[in-house]
């Protein structure tokens, strides 16, 4: 057990990524907070986690709106005594905000900017103290879409995010504060919808070098490493996670444009 004895705050831990993140870290001996805004899924992943034996509590909070997340943190601080870790991983998906490109480009920048770089600056800003306090650790998800131009706001969003992993990581330093970042690429989340099925549908390109997407499970895994004391000399590092799919020979553009709607994310 990587965690025993440890508080962790994991946002967005009631779907997807966030919801494998949790299920590890309860497995690794964590207490966790959840922290998303739905608390009818909240509560039905507390109660899962509960019935395993977990020391767990859910936190309804839009991580946007800088007030709740400053209550939220001191509601956790309340409820746990401490937070050793961090985990930034809420967030929204690029092309869901895509459908809405009628928008102004204010309100599209909002929408992507709030959930996406908004959140984890807040989180991380109102968590610091209570980290410097256990010599915690940070660790947020970004995504490969900061590699590519085709991906609007939630691209431009997600590179402040690797961004604010080495600003935290420079500032937390002296105070024996860690901040770490993943890169998913493809992964199999309650966003399937908007990622290309594995091996053609409307997609000719595979998702990842394994023709395949990858699990909540297997991004968890590497958080956990970057969260624990095994990782005791990373810090202000992103690490790519997304089965070889950055290292494969990146697509022409007319060949995103017969991939179907959407890839060429019309949200910018
Ligand atoms: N799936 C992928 O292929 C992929 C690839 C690269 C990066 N990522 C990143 O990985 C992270 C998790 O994505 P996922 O695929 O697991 O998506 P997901 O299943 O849709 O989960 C997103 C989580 O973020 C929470 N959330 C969103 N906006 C929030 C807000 N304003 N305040 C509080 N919580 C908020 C959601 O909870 P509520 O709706 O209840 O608030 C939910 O728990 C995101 O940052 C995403 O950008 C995903």
């Amino acid at each position: 057990m990587r965690l025993k004895g440890k508080v962790a705050l994991i946002t967005g831990g009631n779907s997807g990524i966030g919801r494998g993140i949790v299920a590890r870290f309860v497995a690794e001996g964590a207490a966790v907070a959840i922290v998303a805004r739905n608390a009818e899924k909240g509560q039905a992943v507390l109660a899962e986690e509960q019935a395993r034996g977990a020391d767990a509590a859910f936190f309804s909070c839009d991580l946007s709106v800088e007030s709740e997340v400053k209550a939220m943190v001191a509601d956790v601080v309340a409820r746990f005594g401490k937070i050793d870790i961090l985990i930034n991983n809420a967030g929204v998906g690029g092309r869901r905000a895509g459908v809405e490109d009628s928008d102004p480009p204010g309100v599209r920048w909002d929408k992507l900017r709030g959930p996406n770089l908004d959140a984890p600056w807040f989180a991380s800003a109102y968590a610091m103290p209570h980290l410097i306090e256990t010599k915690g650790s940070i660790v947020c998800t970004s995504s490969t879409a900061t590699w590519h131009g085709n991906w609007g706001t939630y691209g431009i969003a997600k590179a402040g995010v690797e961004a604010l992993v080495r600003s935290f990581a420079a500032e937390g330093g002296p105070h024996g504060v860690r901040c770490n970042g993943v890169s998913p690429g493809w992964i199999a989340t309650e966003r399937d919808a908007e990622a290309p099925p594995s091996g053609g549908g409307d997609w000719a390109l595979p998702p990842s070098a394994f023709n395949r997407m990858g699990t909540p499970a297997e991004i968890a895994a590497a958080v956990l490493f970057l969260a624990s004391d095994e990782a005791s000399f990373v810090t202000g590092q992103t690490l790519i996670v997304d089965g070889g799919l950055m290292v494969l020979d990146y697509p022409s553009m007319d060949m995103l444009k017969d991939a179907g709607p959407g890839m060429m994310s019309a949200n910018r």
